[in-house]
């Protein structure tokens, strides 16, 4: 920090605050990457294998992808010049939420700039003052401030906790009635219970709002995400996935009963007061839907490096899973690309992650406030992009950190 900053109570507090979170190893850093993004990347021209990304189907440098910028830039130029309510919307931009509510098999879709803001707007349009948000403890930072955004009451459940919320549920007098949930967390990577979700959303008439970030792409038969059939066509069901991870691009998008699209597109304000993303993104994500849709060998790939990762570290740790012991290594139950080891404490936690970037292998370090005080981790992801032997490399040097450490 900046040592000629004037004196005053003001920058004081300033100074102080950067001193609180260097000296609780919660400082955090930005590295500049002098590569494309991918399984391998490189920074201040030294190689790393990379663990880091939310590219989980190893899109986002797709050749096929990439050349189909050039077209789209010639068709629609590089700026979309307004918001969509005034003249930015494209036939682009049209035809991309077709494709997507096809793709999820829900009546039809919405087009945001990114998850943060979409879940900022959907949120803040469907409830006010006299409402009510129930949202599981472990949701994305986005829709913690969405809740706070939009006045309504927010009654935060444990999580994953079906009983607490429904307890909630039956003791509000809100007007109305929403429930959040991420579908994959993104710091934990276990998975919502869809089922008893949308059970309680119909017992008590409300909403439910699904952010599929981490699902989409991903998870189902043709990666469609989270949902089964059957609750794609669920009336209380607003879906959110986003298109920066698995995608490869970037946006998001909203898909629920045409009423309800209808609703948002003149009061979510992310959308309304923001200029259009390009069209050429638009176009991007089409030929990337395409991608995801034809993308079985990419998801079982992933599922290969996920399940090599999960045995390796169960012999590793010799059991997978000791939440009982705080401070001792652990790696959470999570199915999907995202693996997190806990490690505990934070400063342990930057040392590990610094121990394996001396060993040409990226992963980040996740501290509070992203995760509750004492579960600093390693936040492990793994793409389609990666093979047996950078798992296997990732293993090795793990084990090797472990034996030192102990
Ligand atoms: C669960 C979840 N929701 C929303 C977002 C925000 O999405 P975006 O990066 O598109 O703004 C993220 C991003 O990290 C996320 O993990």
């Amino acid at each position: 920090m900046d040592t000629n900053l004037p004196q005053s109570p003001l920058w004081d507090s300033l100074r102080s605050e950067q001193k609180y979170l260097q000296t609780n190893s919660l400082l955090r850093h930005r590295y500049c990457l002098d590569s494309a993004q991918g399984t391998h990347v490189s920074r201040q021209s030294q190689s790393f294998l990379s663990f880091c990304s939310n590219d989980y189907l190893g899109l986002a440098n797709h050749p096929a992808l990439i050349d189909s910028v050039g077209a789209l830039a010639k068709q629609w130029g590089v700026g979309s010049g307004a918001s969509h309510l005034v003249c930015g919307h494209s036939q682009e931009h049209e035809a991309l939420e077709q494709d997507l509510a096809t793709f999820v098999g829900m009546p039809r879709a919405l087009f945001f700039s990114n998850g943060y803001m979409a879940n900022l707007g959907v949120i803040s349009a469907l409830v006010g003052r006299t409402d009510a948000v129930f949202s599981d403890r472990l949701n994305h930072a986005s829709i913690n401030d969405a809740c706070v955004l939009s006045r309504a009451q927010c009654k935060r459940y444990r999580h994953n906790d079906m009983s607490q919320l429904a307890f909630l549920l039956a003791n509000t007098r809100a007007r109305r009635r929403l429930i959040v949930s991420d579908a994959v967390f993104s710091m934990d990577g276990d998975q919502a219970h869809m089922t008893q979700l949308l059970a309680l959303a119909d017992e008590f008439d409300a909403w439910l709002f699904v952010d599929d970030a981490h699902g989409f792409g991903v998870l189902g038969d043709k990666g469609q995400g989270i949902l089964e059939p059957a609750q794609r066509t669920h009336p209380r069901l607003i879906y959110m996935a986003t298109l920066g991870k698995a995608a490869g691009v970037f946006g998001a998008f909203v898909a629920a009963r045409a009423e309800l699209i209808e609703l948002l597109m003149q009061r979510a304000r992310t959308y309304i007061y923001t200029t259009a993303l390009p069209s050429l993104l638009a176009g991007v994500v089409r030929e990337s839907l395409q991608r995801i849709e034809k993308g079985t060998a990419l998801r079982q790939q992933l599922q290969a490096n996920i399940g090599q990762f999960k045995r390796g570290m169960a012999s590793l740790l010799s059991c997978s899973t000791r939440v009982d012991q705080p401070y001792a290594w652990y790696l959470l139950p999570s199915e999907t690309a995202i693996q997190p080891l806990v490690i505990g404490d934070n400063e342990t936690t930057l040392h590990v992650a610094d121990a394996l970037s001396q060993r040409g292998i990226l992963v980040p370090a996740i501290r509070p406030p992203t995760v509750p005080q004492g579960k600093a981790r390693l936040r492990v992801s793994f793409s389609a992009a990666h093979g047996a032997a950078d798992v296997e490399r990732l293993l090795e040097a793990l084990g090797s950190i472990q034996g030192q450490s102990h």
